[in-house]
């Protein structure tokens, strides 16, 4: 289904949700879902780039992408679209590095994000992206996975690659980090 749809879908339940009055505990529930606001019109592109056994790296800046590459990483693709500013209904996804590593640490938890900077050798780098932590407004998992051995957080959206990744690749399947919209 097209985001479009989705949107229009959306907006259509808005307005009958609004022209009946929520009677029941049933409706009201069904209320709720319907106010979930899917402003999807500025999502972007989330960049990916890696370097093999090193590194794995996500930016919606397309400048910073290109110098990625430029300095001997390669392209991958997009790994579904997010957005550069808070959107409804969005949280944010926090960028971490660690130089020692060379790994980038992506994450939601702000708690989590805090903890990795004092114990764990990683500085921040601000903010990723506004992405979704509920699988809202026709988004889809974001997976994360981490390679002890070559210190490499891996994300990806693609379920065959994440279980490869398990299989033969040393990484170690950590959950789902939030949700993204998938490509157009
Ligand atoms: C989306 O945001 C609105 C307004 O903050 C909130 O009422 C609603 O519960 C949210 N929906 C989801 C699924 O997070
Ligand atoms: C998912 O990953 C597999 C294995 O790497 C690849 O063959 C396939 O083309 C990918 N699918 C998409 C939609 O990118």
């Amino acid at each position: 289904m097209s985001l479009k749809l989705i949107r229009v879908l959306s907006g259509l339940v808005a307005v009958a949700m609004t022209a009946v009055p929520a009677a029941s505990n049933e409706l009201a529930a069904r209320s709720t879902d319907a106010s979930t606001t899917c402003d999807t019109d500025s999502a972007i592109p989330f960049y990916r780039c890696a370097r093999p056994q090193s590194d794995h790296f996500y930016t919606v800046n397309y400048n910073e992408m290109q110098t990625s590459v430029d300095e001997g990483s390669v392209f991958e693709g997009n790994m579904g679209l997010v957005f550069r500013s808070p959107t409804a209904n969005t949280t944010l996804f926090y960028r971490l590095y660690n130089v020692g590593a060379t790994d980038h640490f992506y994450t939601t938890n702000q708690g989590e994000a805090d903890v990795t900077i004092q114990l764990d050798g990683y500085t921040t780098e601000g903010t990723a992206a506004y992405v979704y932590s509920d699988q809202i407004c026709g988004s889809i998992p974001l997976y994360r996975l981490y390679a002890p051995g070559d210190q490499d957080h891996f994300y990806t959206t693609n379920e065959t690659e994440r279980d490869s990744a398990v299989a033969y690749a040393g990484y170690i399947y950590e959950g789902i980090a939030c949700y993204v919209l998938p490509n157009l």
